[in-house]
């Protein structure tokens, strides 16, 4: 839409949030408030975007800038009322729009819809309005602007909740926030708004009355889906939403082929994206800029951020952010993946294993009780259990790089930086801190010795010492007997 100029209103305190964080910043599905309104209104492509901001503009200003560079930052130092606050909006453009439409919407409402706001503006383009209402109609309208029509039901005027008489009181039809205004219009009329009310405010809705003053046409279009114009102003209120909008979100993917066993505990961020045929199991939250491959599961109990799964990858019971598991591989359960991880088709990351920027190779695995820090791991390479590579010397981080097809044992410490070669072998216990060629078997672990009798002598009268002495100096009948029964002679047992 390129003769239209979009102003969204948030220089509000919002001081309900009881917050540190401004209001129009507070997050849900994966984005601040004006993030999703920002991103409904990008969907109609505007000329141009006027962000009015106000309260603690050096955090929201900042925040807008990086979502949409190219909009327009407009200050309002006091928040004297939304006519005010459009006035400040069309004072910040170089050349205020003299044609086409200028939007406003509100930085606070997260369910807005860009197919919403498209169709409001068709329709007030087709009806030749000087200005239009995106009204409600609402069970409890207390605290809204309420429009008033004519017993032809033309609009009259939008009258503010302290304004307005016992009967005005009772309309149930609200002005929603957003208006749609010709261009031209607006200019003059926004100049001419006056603060005489009980609020001493500049109210943009005032324009609706000066419209119909100078015989311009004025139309009033209730929105079927009253929930994307609702804002929140309190935590409790943003919960609702952040609810609704998931249940949204998660009623979208399922009608685009993706199974959620239990919608009520899946969480799917907004920017998510998933394939047909991805299963979704109980408690599980799919956040950021996720992306899931087709025939994945994820879940249950699953939190993936930023992360990119494979198709028909399996992530149990996990915790990953920025991760990149391949296709056919196999996560968890009670894993860790943190920045920087990369695993290979087919490859596995398991029980309790940490990893953070590391890649394991195609067919890699990485099964038991591990971290995985600063290294990688060639193709088909297969880690022992319980071992740890060693990236942080006190001072710097260090890697380790295992070559393809290496087989670790359990228990190994990778003391980095330290290279383990394609093919190469390490005993159980190894503790390694040169490299190991291809091909090699490493151990360090010296030979074990036995000290034959040290437990009854050194640890006497424990009940270690009794199991001991028991099984080393049994019944003379009883050893006999035993010793018949399996066969003969203790020594050849011990043997076999
Ligand atoms: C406004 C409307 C009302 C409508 C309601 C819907 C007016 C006069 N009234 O009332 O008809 O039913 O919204 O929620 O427009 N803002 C600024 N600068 C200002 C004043 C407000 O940026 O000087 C922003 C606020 O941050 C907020 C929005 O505009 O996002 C609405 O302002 P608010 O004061 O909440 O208006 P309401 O009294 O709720
Ligand atoms: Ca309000």
């Amino acid at each position: 839409m390129s003769d239209l100029t979009v102003i969204v209103l948030a220089a509000g305190g919002g001081t309900r949030m009881k917050s540190k964080t401004p209001k129009v910043l507070h997050r849900i599905g994966g984005r601040s408030m004006i993030g999703h309104v920002l991103a409904a209104v990008g969907a109609l492509e505007p000329a141009r975007v006027v962000t009015v901001i106000g309260h603690q503009r050096e955090l929201v200003g900042p925040h807008v800038s990086e979502l949409r560079p190219e909009a327009v930052l407009a200050v309002q130092d006091e928040q004297l009322g939304t006519g005010h606050a459009v006035r400040v909006a069309l004072d910040a453009l170089a050349d205020a729009p003299r044609e086409g439409t200028v939007l406003v919407a509100y930085g606070d409402t997260p369910l807005l819809e860009g197919a919403t706001l498209r169709a409001f503006t068709e329709a007030h383009r087709a009806a030749g309005a000087a200005v239009s209402i995106l009204s409600g109609i609402v069970p409890e309208p207390f605290g809204y602007g309420r429009i008033v029509r004519d017993g032809d039901g033309v609009v009259q005027a939008i009258v503010e909740e302290k304004d307005a008489s016992d009967a005005e009181r009772a309309i149930t039809e609200i002005n929603s926030g957003i208006l749609a205004f010709d261009a031209a219009f607006l200019l003059d009329a926004v100049g001419r708004i006056g603060n005489d009310n009980a609020k001493g405010e500049y109210y943009l809705t005032d324009a609706v009355g000066l419209a119909r003053e100078a015989g311009l046409v004025v139309t009033a279009h209730p929105v079927d889906d009253a929930l994307q114009t609702e804002g929140a102003n309190d935590r409790a209120q943003l919960a609702d939403l952040g609810r609704e909008l998931n249940r949204r979100i998660v009623t979208r993917w399922m009608r685009e082929g993706v199974s959620v066993m239990d919608p009520a505990t899946t969480w799917i961020d907004a920017d998510v994206v998933l394939a047909p045929d991805v299963t979704i199991l109980p408690g599980t939250q799919l956040l950021g800029a996720t992306v899931v491959a087709e025939d994945a599961v994820v879940g249950p109990d699953t939190t993936l951020e930023d992360c990119e799964i494979g198709a028909g990858a399996r992530v149990v019971r996990t915790h990953g952010q920025l991760a990149v598991i391949g296709a056919g591989a196999s996560v968890g359960p009670f894993a860790y993946l943190r920045p920087g991880t990369q695993l290979g088709a087919d490859g596995k990351i398991g029980t309790f294993v940490e990893t953070k920027n590391a890649a394991i190779g195609e067919g890699a695995k990485v099964p038991h009780l591990s971290y995985v820090g600063d290294a990688e791991i060639g193709e088909g390479t297969n880690i022992g259990a319980g071992t740890i590579f060693a990236n942080y010397d006190g001072v710097a981080k260090h890697r380790t790089t295992v070559g393809r097809q290496a087989r670790t044992g359990s228990n190994n410490t990778f003391v980095a930086p330290v290279t383990i070669g394609d093919g190469a072998s390490t005993g159980g216990g190894t503790v390694v801190r040169r490299n190991v060629p291809p091909g090699a078997l490493a151990v360090s672990t010296s030979p074990q010795r036995n000290l034959e009798g040290w437990v009854v002598s050194r640890r006497a009268g424990t009940a270690q010492a009794a199991a001991a002495e028991a099984a080393l100096a049994p019944a003379a009948g009883e050893q006999s007997e035993n010793g018949r029964e399996l066969g003969g002679d203790p020594a050849e047992r011990a043997e076999s």
